[in-house]
């Protein structure tokens, strides 16, 4: 008779929500911590919603959608962020890409990853006081913003490769100006395969990044 491995050999997948879910139960200081943490799912499609999204308004003669976000930690402010919320690229998000040889995962959606970095930033908010950050391949920014917004860092960039995500950073950060403090908060296109990026390292303090 075969052995039933099934439940002594976890897959790669299983492995990794879990190690995920293990960072995230370290951090049991946060307002509504133990209500934050009972939505963790594996459900990709749904996101941890670690930083809580509400959908407010669908522009209707663009693909855009307008989604608030509530920074789980009192006092802090609310992020309203433009984005795509159909998970979903069309035909000239895909030219764009071939001309700037870079995906369109940036312009699909709001990915959980970027929803995990935003959360374990501000769990680390010492981390980034008085630094200058840089988000790599950052999307729509979550993260980016919730630094800016919540940790007092000395500058903040949010950067991506595909300059159609940046046009969406950079109207984020200027729909979100007035939370900022003072932090200086830039956007920048930079695409990591064709930039020298041997300078990053003396002009940034901290670097963060998710699901490259
Ligand atoms: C899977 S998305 C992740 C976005 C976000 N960090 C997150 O975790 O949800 C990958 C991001 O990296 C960007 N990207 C892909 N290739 C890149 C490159 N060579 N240089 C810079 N950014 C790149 C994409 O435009 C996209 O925004």
């Amino acid at each position: 008779m075969e052995a039933d491995n099934t439940q002594t050999t976890p897959k790669p997948s299983s492995l990794r929500w879990k190690i995920l879910r293990q960072a995230l139960l370290r951090r049991p200081t946060l307002q509504n911590s133990d209500e934050i943490l009972n939505r963790i799912s594996r459900r990709t499609t749904d996101g941890f919603n670690l930083i809580p999204c509400q959908l407010l308004d669908k522009d209707s003669t663009s693909r855009d959608s307008r989604v608030c976000y509530t920074i789980p930690v009192a006092g802090s402010p609310k992020l309203f962020l433009t984005q795509r919320v159909d998970n979903h690229a069309d035909l000239g998000d895909f030219e764009i890409c071939n001309r700037y040889n870079v995906d369109n995962t940036g312009i699909v959606c709001q990915w959980p990853s970027e929803d995990v970095l935003a959360f374990f930033c501000l769990s680390n908010a010492e981390m980034f006081r008085s630094k200058r950050v840089i988000e790599l391949g950052s999307g729509y920014g979550l993260a980016g913003l919730v630094i800016a917004a919540t940790t007092e860092a000395l500058e903040v960039v949010i950067s991506d490769g595909n300059p159609q995500v940046v046009d969406y950073i950079q109207l984020n950060i200027d729909s979100n100006s007035g939370v900022f403090g003072g932090t200086r908060v830039k956007s920048m296109t930079l695409h990591w395969n064709q930039e020298d990026l041997s300078d990053l390292f003396n002009s940034f303090d901290v670097i963060v990044a998710s699901d490259w």
